[in-house]
């Protein structure tokens, strides 16, 4: 067992790049050393998304692949960790066959007993889902490791059943961590240098810890420091609060930034997806959001083509995009996933050229309205962390607004992780560039 190795690759979301950490923690702890690349490892465990049938096709390339480096090293072992696991679990292993093992979301703890079953030849299968399980004693390996924003995950699994989603199959019962430990690990943080924590969860709003509430943990975080900037994702529309909107609005270190999925601007469809809100709800929300903080960023996911969606519904999503004019999206073609509401009782009708028709609709749509945004930002003076070296040049540094903008400007002798004083000269849809005023801290 010395010194044996293991890389672990992430896909997905940002609930998976946290599990990647808690992942690397419980192996650390038991004895496993965490390998730079993936060519050193003997075990290398892939952390898998199933979103979308294009995500788990990407993650069986890769994992095909791999045979390559295993006809080389026969005692490199590869394991499936996430989603694809806790879908398809031991089926997995029949269907892939140089894969040795699948751990499900919530069987981590178990991952040095597999590892070792592995190592002496067994094939191993956890997936398990549990109704108690939050891992908030264990600390997380920063795998993100910039020292400056870190993840911290505040809830796990989702019982909202929207009919299009994989999530609560994969990811079982919603259940709260217990506040104390996550204001204690967003402190730890900001001690050993970090300026910003997301508290992810898939939908934050139903946080609830024995009626301690997400607005109620969102003060007791962003309590910690004025210089420690909180972010949260995602939150779900019919969920949004006013208490929540009042707490971010009276904590200037709460970022101006939020994310609300609407995933479609038509209410039949809304209603067929089991979303819990009218598009005329959500503009309601917006509306709230904007009095409360009008510089609040607002950013969305949105599933073009799904099941009967008509040209008249795709026209209704393309003018709600007009009317909210969002900073980002996530744009998606709908994928028909095994075992939700929407493949057992609706129709996945939409042909797939119309799909990607619509979703190019839709993209080159926020294109325009990104930039448009971006535009109103010129002349506009903003407060950034600095990340680091731009992608363009060693001589500029970027970083992010509240808002979650990236913007890029000559570095003079700003560091990152320092907060520094922008001001946006000039853009275009992605990001802002800007010339620096002072530094602050
Ligand atoms: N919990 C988050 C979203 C998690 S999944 C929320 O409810 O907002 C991220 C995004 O993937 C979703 O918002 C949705 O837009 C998209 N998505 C989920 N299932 C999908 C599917 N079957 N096909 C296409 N996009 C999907
Ligand atoms: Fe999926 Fe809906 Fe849960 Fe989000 S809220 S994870 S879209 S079921
Ligand atoms: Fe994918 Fe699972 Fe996240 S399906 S989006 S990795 S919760």
């Amino acid at each position: 067992m010395a010194d044996r190795t293991v890389y672990i690759e992430t896909y997905g979301c940002q609930m998976n790049f946290a599990d990647s950490e808690v992942v690397s923690s419980i192996l650390s702890k038991a004895g496993y050393r965490l390998a730079p690349n993936a060519g050193e490892a003997d075990f290398i465990l892939i952390n898998t998304c199933a979103i979308r049938d294009n995500a788990e096709q990407r993650i069986r390339k890769r994992v095909r692949e791999l045979k390559a480096q295993q006809s080389r090293r026969p005692q490199l072992r590869i394991g499936i960790l996430g989603c694809m696991a806790e879908r398809l679990q031991s089926q997995l292993m029949v269907e892939e066959e140089n894969v040795s093992f699948v751990a499900g979301p919530d069987s981590y703890r178990k991952l040095p007993a597999i590892l070792d079953e592995v190592a002496r030849g067994q094939k191993a299968a956890a997936t398990e889902l549990s109704t108690t399980e939050t891992y908030a004693d264990i600390e997380p390996v920063r795998l993100g490791a910039n020292g400056i924003s870190a993840y911290i995950s505040i809830m796990r699994g989702c019982q909202n059943y929207c009919s299009y989603c994989v999530v609560p199959y994969t990811r079982g019962r919603e259940r709260s961590r217990d506040p104390e430990t996550i204001v204690a690990e967003a402190t730890k943080l900001y001690e050993s240098g970090y300026k910003e924590v997301t508290l992810l969860g898939q939908n934050v709003n139903s946080y609830n810890a024995n009626g301690f509430t997400f607005a109620q943990l969102m003060a007791k975080v962003a309590a910690v420091s004025p210089q420690l900037r909180v972010r949260f994702a995602t939150s779900h529309p019919k969920d949004l609060g006013d208490d929540l909107i009042q707490t971010m609005a009276s904590h200037p270190n709460i970022c101006r930034c939020i994310h609300l999925p609407v995933q479609s601007g038509s209410n039949r469809v809304l209603k067929l997806m089991n979303r819990h809100y009218t598009v005329e709800w959500y503009l309601d929300r917006i509306a709230a959001i904007r009095r409360a903080m009008p510089d609040c960023s607002i950013t969305t996911d949105v599933i073009a083509g799904f099941c009967s969606e008509t040209e008249e519904d795709h026209q209704l999503t393309l003018d709600l995009f007009r009317q909210v004019g969002y900073d980002y999206a996530y744009m998606f073609k709908y994928s028909m996933r095994p075992g939700t509401y929407a493949e057992r009782h609706l129709s996945d009708d939409v042909p797939d050229d119309v799909k990607t028709r619509r979703l190019e609709e839709i993209i080159a749509l926020q294109g325009q309205i990104a930039l448009e945004n971006n535009r109103r930002e010129v002349g506009k003076e903003f407060e950034v962390l600095v990340e680091g070296p731009s992608h363009r040049s060693p001589a500029q540094h970027f970083g992010r607004n509240s808002q979650n903008k990236v913007l890029v400007f000559d570095r003079r002798d700003t560091q990152p992780g320092q907060y520094v004083q922008v001001r946006v000269t000039d853009c275009t849809a992605a990001t802002l560039k800007g010339e620096l005023i002072e530094t602050n801290h």
